[in-house]
């Protein structure tokens, strides 16, 4: 059940709980005089995500802390936001307060923190229960939220929501398990999603995608029982469209890694290996109500990569979509295959920009850990603009190379190129591979969502298992989007 996001004048009585979300120097200054006689004793100084909580006559009464209003961003308002969802999930209605930081001491627009609280909230109280027989969903169906009730107050609510409901149906795709979410399943969930929400879908099938040259994916797929997807989607803004941009999604739905198989403890999480698929497909989702004026086109190739008695072997040769061809030297390195028939699909478009995400490499995952996407691209002004859009969607991202001298590590003797190239480097040789498949002067960027896609623990605004990263990011890049690109 969606939350019903509301602006109120004052917190509405009703509300089970008031909350309140204040910064240390409110904390310091004694909540303006109004410091309540039970918080002199308390541990609390309104650090970012600190809770306290106390009873009243009426009401649970509580202050969540977003820290010191120097360094206060729209992040921290967001994590703010996520414990509450957490912490008063289960709860009905709820009433939050941001007067303490809607103030011109900081660089904050009301809507902006607005749109972060309403993200946050939803996000944190996101569970995936589709396989718990006693799973309790949150009973949150009601929040208001304090300030003048203008159209841009509610907008932002509204928007955030809208957001926030695409990141989570991301997560949903990403911790349906493998074996239920297969390449058919994905296509047609997402397929009538989108086509709900305005999309126009097409549905690539087995034969579409044989007639369609598409021999990167057919190769990934040939170990498999069933059959591979292409899912395209388009949306075409209200006022005829100068540009389009497109978005590339990895879509598999579980890498065993082929015949080069994968050992068992990599083996465990890899149904989120379709993570950016899903990322895209998600936020496409989200486009008619975010509404921005660029034509959108997404690709998302989706198969697994199994081990059936036809596998694709280690040297054997795949062609893909625009002629290139690619000697198969590890099955592992799939992602790179499906996505080079994706991107040549994508250059046809001649679009202004393309991005594609991708759960691409373990090596990136280590080079930068469980937070942050590696990001590469052609170029820099479309890569600058992906560093702004993650930098307003509180998602992290961090430029890596694409070095043209290490080309040489993916030479092939019998192809035009081997799909691996040494052990070292990894994530800036898959970005080169990826490369190859985009046409000559098409600005296009690559992040590589390994690390970010999956979470290991519980933390303010991700739950255990599918994050939705690049969901936001997404959004926000549509939004903003102004080519041309210099
Ligand atoms: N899906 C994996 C990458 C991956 C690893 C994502 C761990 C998330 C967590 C990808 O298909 C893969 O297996 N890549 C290989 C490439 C190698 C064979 C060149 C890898 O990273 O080991
Ligand atoms: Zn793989
Ligand atoms: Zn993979």
């Amino acid at each position: 059940m969606p939350i019903n996001f509301r602006t109120a004048r004052v917190l509405p009585k009703r509300a089970k709980t008031h909350i309140w979300i204040v910064t240390t120097e409110a904390v310091a200054e004694g909540l303006e005089q109004q410091q309540p006689q039970v918080l002199q004793n308390a541990d609390f100084q309104g650090k970012a995500e600190q809770v306290f909580v106390w009873p009243s006559e009426s009401q649970m009464l509580a202050l969540v802390g977003v820290g010191s209003q120097n360094d206060l961003d729209t992040q921290k308002i967001r994590r703010a936001g996520a414990v509450i969802g957490r912490k008063f999930g289960n709860q009905t209605w709820i009433g939050v307060d941001l007067s303490f930081i809607d103030t011109k001491d900081n660089n904050l627009n009301h809507a902006a923190s607005r749109q972060a609280l309403v993200e946050g909230i939803a996000l944190g109280s996101y569970k995936f229960l589709a396989y718990k027989s006693e799973g309790k969903p949150a009973k949150l169906n009601r929040v208001d939220v304090v300030g003048s009730p203008n159209e841009a107050n509610q907008d932002a609510l509204e928007f955030g929501c809208a957001v926030a409901d695409a990141q989570m149906l991301a997560r949903d795709f990403v911790n349906e398990p493998g074996g239920s979410l297969t390449a058919p399943v994905f296509a047609d969930r997402a397929a009538s999603i989108a086509g709900e929400r305005g999309l126009a879908v097409k549905v690539w099938e087995e034969t579409d995608i044989v007639e369609g040259a598409l021999g990167g994916l057919l190769g990934v797929n040939r170990g498999s029982t069933l059959p591979p997807r292409l899912l395209e989607l388009t949306y075409e803004p209200d006022q005829p469209a100068q540009h389009t941009l497109v978005l590339v999604g990895k879509g598999i739905v579980f890498d065993a890694g082929g015949l080069s198989i994968k050992p068992a403890q990599s083996m465990m999480t890899m149904k989120y290996d379709m993570a950016g698929g899903a990322a895209v497909v998600a936020a496409m989702t989200a486009m008619p109500k975010v509404a921005p004026s660029t034509r959108l086109r997404a690709f998302v190739p989706m198969t697994d990569n199994m081990l059936g008695g036809d596998a694709t072997r280690p040297g054997d040769v795949l062609t893909i979509r625009n002629g290139k061809t690619i000697e198969v030297r590890n099955t592992d390195a799939e992602g790179r295959l499906v996505l080079a028939d994706a991107l040549s699909l994508a250059s046809e478009e001649k679009p202004a920009a393309i991005v594609d995400l991708a759960t691409l490499t373990g090596a990136c995952g280590v080079a930068l850990g469980p937070k942050i996407a590696g990001l590469m691209g052609n170029n820099d002004a479309w890569v600058a603009a992906i560093e702004r859009a993650a930098a307003t969607s509180g998602e992290r991202v961090w430029h890596l190379p694409l070095p043209a001298d290490y080309a040489k590590q993916f030479e092939s003797a019998v192809a035009d190129m081997s799909n691996i190239g040494g052990p070292r480097g990894g994530a800036l040789i898959a970005g080169l591979i990826l490369q190859e498949f985009v046409a000559e002067g098409i600005p296009w960027a690559h992040l590589d969502i390994a690390g970010p896609a999956w979470s290991e623990n519980e933390e303010a605004d991700s739950s255990k298992g599918g994050t939705g990263f690049g969901v936001r990011l997404l959004i926000e890049l549509a939004k903003k989007f102004e080519p041309p690109l210099s």
